[in-house]
Order: structure tokens, then C-alpha cells, then sequence
């Protein structure tokens, strides 16, 4: 289903979720789509959106902290890149979900289904 957005078709399911200005740089937020915590941090400009659950043991990644492009897990340090959902760092091994975002007119929209 396409979502129509001021005359902008966007491929997909895209839920809104807040204003850009609102994730400042190195901050982390958390938002519910359909029931699903999803984490949503800036980096260097750019904003990410992740799944808020480690897979080492399912610690908040959103009361986490942003280092170097990565989100660290709060409860034991684990690391996961931001841009790939790849685990960078143990004791996590399993990699996280990433989801598109994109920007339209200073508005956060995230991909899921
Ligand atoms: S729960 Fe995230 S590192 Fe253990």
C-alpha cells in the first residue's frame, strides 16, 4: 500500500513518527508502531531506526548510548551499527532489524509493515 504524503508518493508502508528536529544529534528515542518499540537515534545528521530490544538479552537499546555510529546496549555493553543492524560488539552476536526512513518536509517516517 502506498502511502501519499503532500503529493509525494512513498513505496511502502511508512508510519509517521515525529518532527526531525526532534531526534537531536547523539540522542536516542523510542516510539510504538503496531505494538512494536522501535528506537530512533541521530548520528552525524542522520537518523536511524532500529528495533529498541538487544538480542543478547532484550535490554532497551533506546537508554542506550550513540558511540561512533553504533547503539550501545545499556545493560552490557553490547554494540550494533545503526545504518546495518550488525552486532559490532559482544556479548550480542545475533544483529538487530533496521527499518528505511525517510524525510518529508521535517517529518520522521519509518517503514514497516
Ligand atoms: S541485554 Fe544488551 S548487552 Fe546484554
Amino acid at each position: 500500500m502506498a502511502l501519499l504524503i503532500r503529493g509525494m508518493d512513498m513505496a511502502g508502508n511508512f508510519h509517521r513518527i515525529c518532527r526531525a528536529d526532534e531526534v537531536v544529534e547523539g540522542s536516542v528515542k523510542t516510539f510504538k508502531i503496531n505494538d512494536r518499540a522501535i528506537a530512533v537515534a541521530r548520528y552525524e545528521g542522520i537518523i536511524y531506526a532500529i528495533d529498541d530490544l538487544c538480542t543478547h538479552d532484550g535490554g532497551d537499546l533506546s537508554e542506550g548510548d550513540v558511540v561512533k555510529g553504533d547503539i550501545q546496549c545499556p545493560r552490557h555493553g553490547a554494540r550494533f551499527s545503526l545504518k546495518t543492524g550488525k552486532a559490532t560488539r559482544m556479548p550480542a552476536v545475533e544483529d538487530i532489524t533496521t527499518y528505511e526512513v525517510k524525510i518529508e518536509n521535517g517529518e520522521v517516517y519509518i517503514e514497516m509493515e
